[in-house]
This record gives C-alpha cells, sequence and structure tokens, in this order.
C-alpha cells in the first residue's frame, strides 16, 4: 500500500480526494499498488465531511511520517506551498502539484532536488488543466527538436474574447457578467493582464526548450485595451483576436511572448472559443500537433493531479527524467522578433493619412468599417518590432495623423 497526503481540501484537493474514492479500482490496476490517502492538511475544519478522520491542521504530521510516499501540494501560491513543498521533496517524498506559480518560480530548484534524491516532482496540472501537455512534451514528443509552443492558456480571457465577439460587447460588460457568473475571479488581474499565461508559457518553455526559461523575461501584455472596434476590425478581414502565449525558435535563439494576436478563421486556434484552452506545438520531424481541453475547473485538475499520482507510485525509487535544466535561458529582446502589426489610426485628413501610411510602411491596402468616418487600419509588412515601433513613431509625427488607437500583432 502506498500512503499518500494532500496539501489543501480547496476545489482541486476535494476533487482529487474523490476522484481517488470514485475510480480506486481502475487507479489502484493501473498504479499497480493499492493508494492510501493518509492524511489531508488543511487550516480549515470540515465537519461532517469524512475527510475528518484523516484531516489534519498541522504540516509535521504528514513530514515527519515515513510511511507517506507521495504528496499532493494543492494550496495554490507560493507559501507556504514551496516551504512544504521542499521540505516534503528533501525528506525523500515526491511530490505532485497543480500549482503554476510555484512550479515557474521554483521548478528548476524543485525538479534538481527531486532528481538528485531519485524521486518525482510532477506537475501535469500546473498547466492547461486536464490537457495532457507536460507528460507529452516530456516523454512522447522526445524525438523532436520543439521550434515552437503557441497556445491559448487562459480560459478567462478566451471567454471574455469570444463573447465580446459573438455579443458585439466592451471588455468591461462582458467581465462584469463573467465575474457574476462565477467564470472570472473577482481579482482578475492575473488572467486579464497575461499574467497567468505567462507562467504557464514559461513552464512549456522551459520544458520543450530544455533550460529555465523565468517567466518575469517574458513580454506580457493582457487584453484590457482591446476594444469593440477592434473586434469589428477582425470580423471585417476574417480574423479573430486571441490572447496567445507563444515561445519559438528564431535561428537557434528563443523569444516568449503573451499578448492579444489577430488570427487568421482558418488558423486551428481561431476555433477555441469560450473557457476551452488549446495549445499548438511544432515538432521538426512530427510537424503540427494540438492539444485542446478544459483547462481548469475541480475534476479536470484533479484528473491531472491524480494521473501523475498514478505516475508517482510507478516510479517510487526512479527519477523521471525532465530536460528543464538548471541552466538559464536567455530570451530574445522583442525588438529583435519579427511580426506583422495591425495599426489603428484616427486622421485629419484621409487621404493625405493614406499616404502616409504607404510612405512609412509601403503598404496600400488599408480597411475602413463603414460607420467609422475619421479612422482607417492597415496591416504592416512582417518586420522586427524594433522598425516597426520606429515606423509608429514616424507616423505618430505626421499632421494629417490624429493618433494610434490601437496596435495588435498579427500572425500566419
Ligand atoms: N484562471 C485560469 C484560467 C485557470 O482562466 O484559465 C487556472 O489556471
Amino acid at each position: 500500500m502506498i500512503h499518500i497526503a494532500v496539501l489543501g481540501y480547496g476545489t482541486v484537493g476535494s476533487g482529487v480526494v474523490e476522484v481517488i474514492n470514485r475510480n480506486r479500482d481502475s487507479i489502484n490496476k493501473k498504479a499497480g499498488k493499492e493508494i492510501n490517502i493518509k492524511y489531508v492538511l488543511d487550516l480549515r475544519d470540515f465537519p461532517g465531511d469524512p475527510v475528518e478522520k484523516i484531516l489534519t491542521h498541522d504540516i509535521e504530521d504528514i513530514l515527519n511520517d515515513e510511511e507517506v510516499r507521495i504528496v499532493i501540494e494543492v494550496m495554490g501560491g507560493i507559501e507556504p506551498a514551496y516551504t512544504y513543498v521542499k521540505r516534503a521533496l528533501l525528506s525523500g517524498k515526491s511530490v505532485v502539484t497543480s500549482n503554476k506559480e510555484l512550479v515557474a518560480k521554483h521548478g528548476t530548484e524543485l525538479l534538481k532536488i527531486a532528481r538528485e534524491r531519485d524521486i518525482n516532482f510532477l506537475f501535469e496540472a500546473s498547466v492547461g488543466g486536464g490537457i495532457p501537455l507536460i507528460r507529452p512534451l516530456n516523454q512522447s514528443l522526445t524525438a523532436d527538436e520543439i521550434y515552437e509552443i503557441t497556445g491559448i492558456l487562459n480560459g478567462t480571457t478566451n471567454y471574455i474574447l469570444t463573447k465580446m465577439t459573438e455579443e458585439g460587447k466592451s471588455f468591461d460588460e462582458v467581465l462584469k457578467r463573467a465575474q457574476e457568473k462565477g467564470y472570472a475571479e473577482r481579482d482578475p488581474r492575473a488572467d486579464v493582464e497575461g499574467h497567468d499565461a505567462c507562467r504557464k508559457i514559461a513552464i512549456l518553455s522551459s520544458l520543450a526548450f530544455g533550460m529555465e526559461v523565468n517567466y518575469e523575461d517574458i513580454y506580457t501584455e493582457g487584453i484590457t485595451k482591446i476594444t469593440e472596434k477592434d473586434i469589428l476590425y477582425a470580423e471585417k478581414i476574417k480574423h479573430s483576436i486571441k490572447l496567445l502565449a507563444t515561445s519559438k525558435k528564431i535561428d537557434h535563439r528563443v523569444f516568449a511572448r503573451v499578448s492579444p494576436v489577430l488570427i487568421s478563421n482558418d488558423h486551428p486556434l481561431a476555433m477555441v472559443k469560450g473557457v476551452f484552452n488549446a495549445v499548438l506545438v511544432k515538432g521538426n520531424v512530427v510537424g503540427d500537433v494540438m492539444f485542446y481541453g478544459k483547462g481548469a475547473g475541480k475534476f479536470p485538475t484533479a484528473s491531472a493531479v491524480v494521473a501523475d499520482v498514478v505516475d508517482a507510485v510507478k516510479h517510487l525509487n526512479r527519477n523521471i527524467v525532465f530536460s528543464w535544466s538548471t541552466e538559464k535561458m536567455d530570451l530574445m529582446e522583442l525588438k529583435d522578433v519579427p511580426v506583422r502589426y495591425f495599426v489603428r489610426i484616427k486622421y485629419e485628413d484621409f487621404e493625405n493619412a493614406k499616404n502616409e501610411v504607404e510612405q512609412v510602411f509601403g503598404t496600400k491596402e488599408i480597411i475602413v468599417l463603414e460607420n467609422l468616418k475619421d479612422e482607417f487600419a492597415f496591416i504592416s509588412n512582417e518586420e522586427t518590432e524594433g522598425i516597426l515601433q520606429e515606423k509608429i513613431d514616424i507616423l505618430k509625427k505626421e499632421k494629417s495623423i490624429k493618433g494610434i488607437e490601437n496596435i495588435i500583432r498579427v500572425e500566419y
């Protein structure tokens, strides 16, 4: 029998306990051993819940119990999760976590401790909830050199952008409704400003490129500046606006970015709507592979956690090798990364403004929305962001241009 402990009896923790109890026989069969939840740690009491019998408020009960071989950390946040996880690993217990903040910030160190002790630190649930991503990257796509990962890694923002598109509503209106329905957090900043997606792409990039990608080095822009007008332009040119988290190899260097991006409606990620997540992985042998599913929620996340527990049971005294090394990735600066810009400008004088755009950006093709009389948009040719920014600065100084309303990256 393998004894395990669950740290945190919130949404995910209670889901994990429920899944292990509900699918006990098949899980034990797949693990090849009987799994027993010996402790659940939480500050709170749960009167009447069967978990009461195994509930503890004291982490020392778990860390000092040699029978506990696997610790599941589903508390979230950095502290005390980091201290508990590190101590568990140092005392020879494998750890399974769903905590993306923890993995993004301390994954390199925690993986190293696990490697040195021939135990495991597993984190499938930290990115994409129930969608298998970490294991495929680490164990299935190993013949390939991955050269790009691009994903919709945040359900809240994808839901908001989908509703803005389908219902023609503003960001604020949709966010408010999403909060009322419980789809968006009361404090939605981590989601709408892109920080959640940033941590997730940092984790995937560290795995895919085999070095530590520091989430603080990743350029991150959220969706708060996307307006109904941007959406109308996107519709006119048969594109969708998505918050994309991407990391890509360009000539042996890697860049990573989280930002709203205009993608053609033919792009596979354009079809990902509502709270769903999807990740497109490009490898030099396999080609394109896409993963799709529920990126959050009690049971999708619990499913990934329990799958990791099964893996940890199957590899009790054997470390599952991760290519994520302690070496740090020096990311490319955004100014050196080639991209196209969609630019919306307000003009003083239509003909002159059009000529200026043609002179500075070399494009004649502009996009006009019938109901908007004092603005138009255009899509630039592909150039580095540094050059594009210089051109934007030149355009801003022209008399016929009243202002730049918005700039959104375009990917094909
Ligand atoms: N808040 C996240 C999202 C879920 O909206 O996708 C947890 O990672």
